[in-house]
């Protein structure tokens, strides 16, 4: 099958070597699940362990899935719906069911995205202190908010989603994509900059340490899962996006090199966002138990006090929420362009009508997420006790995620062989971690997802605790 319209199309000519390689799948990965998503994760599973897990996952776990999607890409040049089918006749529902996710997430990565550009516009006009004055209180009130019209998430909403559909519709992502990778290296440096400015504060070594020395009495089956899910979601693999990157990808490109530098990347950037949250948090509030379970909210909330203590902090703080702002919109514009592909393949719509049916899909369901912390009607339905949000969140992240992978292992590793990866990275250069890689996809990996997913639905039913 080929891959109309999809937004790789226009990027294959553009993938110029290696480099251009690992760009675009670096501005794919790193985005609000590296800045906002993995602080609160670290904060709320146990600081160190949190740490330490997601680290041993992303370059054991994380590197075998993501070779082999990009292998499967870059050896069936399909994108994922047609490639399982093409390596074997009975696994083609799992591209259907990988590419669900960016349906799920979408919507309220948009909510998410909303916020951050609320954030943004009020540090733009001059707000930080205000806002640091009462972090809690200003957050929880935004976003439970159903008052003024600025003051409430929806708009917030509207405009990031807008923002990404037009992009999408004008097919001006190349472009976004550009300024994105010029952008990322100033994130990068100012993101140590206040991370610096950060583990300096009064009370912040406490911070330092629950977030970088493991305590093993944090350790439970939900910090590995919640890990996991975190991997999965920070380096868009297990949906299917990064079989469509590898499928642009020359054969002379060194695969198994890309992957490391990829990774690297990604990880890089979530930690350094972790060492600018987690020690605030400690610093400001003492890093009792609901100032580090706080979820979602933690970035918005701790960052607005790191920037209003600091000399220039209101327009470092506009700065950093900018940069955030664009890598969350090139995260956005591909999960938007996955989806509007699939419907533009399946229904023949054209780009045009498939962007704006999705678009309305999105703002439907992202309203969920967008007033279900509220005391409306849709606050007050909470689907397994979650709030929207959480819910599809957890339900992307933490059940179709893992079993996406679970079935791409058993694929790999007991259907085709993993000589059908080792083959194809091995065109390209030797295959230097050839034997951990058959070891993850062939026994542990599958192994760790049972466990993991078992132990989800467990946790669910109230058997097991979450986090800390
Ligand atoms: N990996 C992106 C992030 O960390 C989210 C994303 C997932 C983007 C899937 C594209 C596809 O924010």
């Amino acid at each position: 099958m080929p891959q109309k319209g999809f937004v790789m199309k226009k990027q294959r000519s553009s993938f110029t070597g290696q480099i251009g390689f690992v760009l675009a799948a670096a501005g794919s990965a790193v985005g609000l699940g590296n800045i906002w998503r993995f602080p609160y994760l670290a904060a709320q599973c146990g600081g160190g362990i949190f740490l330490l897990v997601y680290i041993i996952l992303a370059v054991t776990f994380g590197f075998a899935l993501m070779l082999a999607e990009v292998a499967i890409g870059r050896k069936t040049r399909l994108s994922s719906i047609g490639a399982y089918g093409k390596l074997d006749r009975r696994f083609s529902p799992l591209g259907l069911v990988g590419s669900a996710v960016p349906a799920i997430i979408v919507p309220y990565y948009c909510v998410i995205g909303g916020w951050v550009t609320k954030y943004f516009f009020e540090f733009a006009r001059g707000r930080c202190h205000e806002i640091a004055a009462d972090a809690d209180g200003y957050f929880d009130g935004f976003i439970t908010a159903s008052a003024r019209f600025l003051d409430n998430p929806m708009p917030w909403f509207l405009i990031f989603l807008l923002l990404t559909a037009i992009c999408v519709l004008a097919g001006v992502d190349k472009g976004i994509e550009k300024v994105s990778t010029f952008l990322m290296p100033v994130l990068v440096v100012l993101s140590i900059v206040v991370a610096f400015f950060s583990v300096t504060r009064p009370g912040a070594l406490e911070g330092v340490k629950y977030y970088l020395l493991p305590d093993f009495s944090h350790f439970s089956a939900m910090t590995v899962l919640a890990a996991m899910g975190q991997l999965f979601y920070s380096m868009s693999i297990a949906m299917g996006i990064m079989i469509t990157y590898g499928s642009y990808m020359k054969k002379e490109d060194d695969l198994e090199r890309s992957i490391g530098q990829i990774e690297l990347f990604d990880t890089a950037i979530a930690f350094l966002a972790g060492l600018m949250i987690i020690p605030a948090v400690f610093a400001f509030s003492g890093g009792d138990e609901s100032a580090l379970g706080k979820g979602p909210g933690l970035m918005f909330v701790t960052l607005p006090r790191v920037f209003a203590d600091m000399e220039l902090g209101g327009l470092i703080g506009t700065l950093f929420f900018l940069l955030v702002l664009f890598a969350a919109l090139t995260s956005a514009i591909s999960l938007l362009e996955t989806v509007v592909s699939i419907v533009d393949d399946k229904a023949h719509w054209g780009r045009q009508r498939s962007t704006i049916a999705v678009t309305v899909f999105v703002f439907a369901l992202g309203s969920l997420s967008c007033y279900g912390y509220g005391s409306g009607i849709i606050g007050a339905i909470k689907p397994f006790g979650m709030a929207f949000l959480d819910f599809f969140d957890f339900l992307s992240n933490s059940v179709i995620m893992p079993i996406v992978a679970f079935f791409t292992c058993i694929l790999i590793g007991w259907v085709t062989g993993t000589n059908i990866v080792s083959d194809e990275v091995e065109l390209s250069g030797p295959f230097r971690r050839k034997h951990l890689f058959e070891l993850m996809i062939k026994w542990i990996a599958p192994i760790c997802l049972v466990a993991v997913l078992v132990s989800s639905v467990l946790e669910n039913l109230g058997y097991l605790r979450y986090g800390r």
